[in-house]
């Protein structure tokens, strides 16, 4: 049994009002902590969100024989020093994708690394190839069976190699940007994938020492030389721009004058630009957004969405926009360019009285404005599980969100922060 969210719904007034604030990207947060194994001392993170991903990943590296700390938003990390357990726990990889990441580190420090086939949230098929490619060609081999993956390095090391993702990939270019860090020679990545997240990391891996360029550009070069070290130095993770940019779609539907603050505007342009186009006054601060700053409340115009990598409109917002088109004047499209099974969660919708017509996999027609009433909904994955949030608040009547644990995944204390601008949502506990 899991928490359940309550939710009454407001009937499309719009009540809400004051600040929330963005916490530490989840996105940045779980690859930062798989990257302390390749540190040689402690490292200490902040702004790191307490979510169940961050907690199942500190699991992973404790496995590892890390030792960690958490309080606060600040983790201390002191990586493994004598530990040699080349194995991802497959219990917890199984149910996180993010848990991919560790093979580039561990592969880099142990020359082998086993692991199950990485689980999370069902939205598509979400193959692993590109990995294994890589790592084949840095000089490391795979065997896979049913229980997952083996993979070994041929020499002592892996060996720095250039490498052509076939496709962008966050997490790839995440794993072969850490694990280059300990290869011999130089690495570089082509197609890479350019989110802030990576950016992230790669100032975290620099500011310990490492010698990474092109990052923010589809080539990324990594030399590699051996163990980092931050010296006593801190990182403070990225704000989410997912989560902000959540709260701002929420805030359009739903506010009079809310202000989102503690986030980076420049990660979240694709949807400043299209909840503009789309008629939402903003007023756009730097580290904050206003929505409806002089409380005018314009009717919404329909938008046609299409996901694309970083810096196109990203495929985690998609769940979050197509509820407020639901509310927009107009007929749009959404594209969904990314993942297959990404647009499921558009039923439940249609159960609340959404006019959405699926037309393939990728794509949907969403009608609008149609007012939604409340029902039992159950949150699929954690993104489209904050969009049912959002299409329960701005619903008539009450809501009751099952599957709690897939929003707790990536949003810390979500009902807290969001009753306190006004959201009417309760946790049952199981
Ligand atoms: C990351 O997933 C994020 N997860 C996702 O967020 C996000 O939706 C996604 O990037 C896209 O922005 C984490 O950072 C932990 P990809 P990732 O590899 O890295 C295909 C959330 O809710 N592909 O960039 O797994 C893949 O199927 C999550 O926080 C291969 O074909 O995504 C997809 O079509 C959900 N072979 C495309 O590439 C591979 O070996 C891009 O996926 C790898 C990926």
């Amino acid at each position: 049994m899991q928490d359940t969210f309550v939710i009454e719904g407001l009937a499309g007034k719009r009540t809400l009002k004051g600040a929330i604030a963005v916490s530490g990207a989840k996105n940045a947060a779980l690859k930062l902590m798989a990257a302390s194994l390749v540190f040689r001392d402690r490292v200490v993170l902040k702004n790191v969100p307490d979510i169940e991903d961050v907690r199942r990943m500190a699991d992973l590296l404790a496995h590892l024989g890390a030792k960690i700390s958490f309080s606060r938003g600040t983790m201390e990390i002191m990586p493994p020093q004598n530990g040699n357990l080349p194995e991802i726990a497959p219990d917890i990889a199984k149910r996180m994708r993010a848990s991919v990441v560790l093979t580039g580190p561990i592969l880099a420090r142990y020359g082998k690394v086993s692991f199950p086939h990485p689980g999370g949230c069902v939205i598509g098929a979400r193959p692993i190839d590109i990995f294994i490619k890589g790592f084949d060609a840095m000089g490391a081999r795979s065997v896979s069976d049913a229980k997952g993956y083996r993979i070994v390095t041929r020499g002592a090391h892996l060996v720095g190699a250039e490498i052509f993702f076939r496709k962008q990939s966050v997490t790839a270019t995440e794993t072969f940007m850490i694990a280059a860090v300990l290869a011999k020679g130089t690495t570089v990545l082509k197609n890479a994938a350019m989110e802030p997240e990576i950016e992230d990391l790669a100032k975290f891996l620099i500011a310990g020492g490492a010698r990474v360029s092109g990052v923010g550009t589809p080539t990324v070069t990594i030399h590699g030389g051996g163990f980092l070290s931050m010296r006593g130095k801190t990182h403070t993770t990225t704000p989410d721009r997912i989560e902000a940019g959540s709260f701002l779609i929420l805030a359009a539907l739903a506010g009079q004058d809310v202000e989102v603050t503690r986030l980076n505007p420049a990660h979240l342009e694709s949807l400043t630009a299209a909840l503009t186009e789309a008629g939402v006054p903003l007023s756009v601060g730097k580290t904050s957004i206003r929505v409806h700053p002089k409380g005018k409340v314009p009717k919404l115009i329909s938008q046609s969405i299409q996901t694309h990598e970083y810096p196109g409109f990203p495929t985690d917002l998609q769940a979050p926009m197509t509820i407020l088109l639901t509310q927009a004047h107009g007929e749009a499209m959404v594209f969904e360019t990314i993942f297959e099974g990404r647009l499921n969660y558009t039923e439940s919708l249609k159960g609340m009285g959404a006019d959405i017509t699926m037309m393939d996999p990728h794509r949907i027609l969403v009608k609008g404005p149609e007012p939604l009433k409340g029902r039992n909904l159950e949150s699929p994955d954690l993104r489209a599980g904050l969009a049912f949030v959002i299409a329960a608040t701005i619903a008539k009547g009450r809501s009751v969100i099952h599957n709690v644990y897939n929003i707790d995944r990536g949003y810390e204390n979500i009902e807290g922060r969001l009753r306190k601008i006004g959201v009417k949502i309760e946790r049952i506990p199981a």
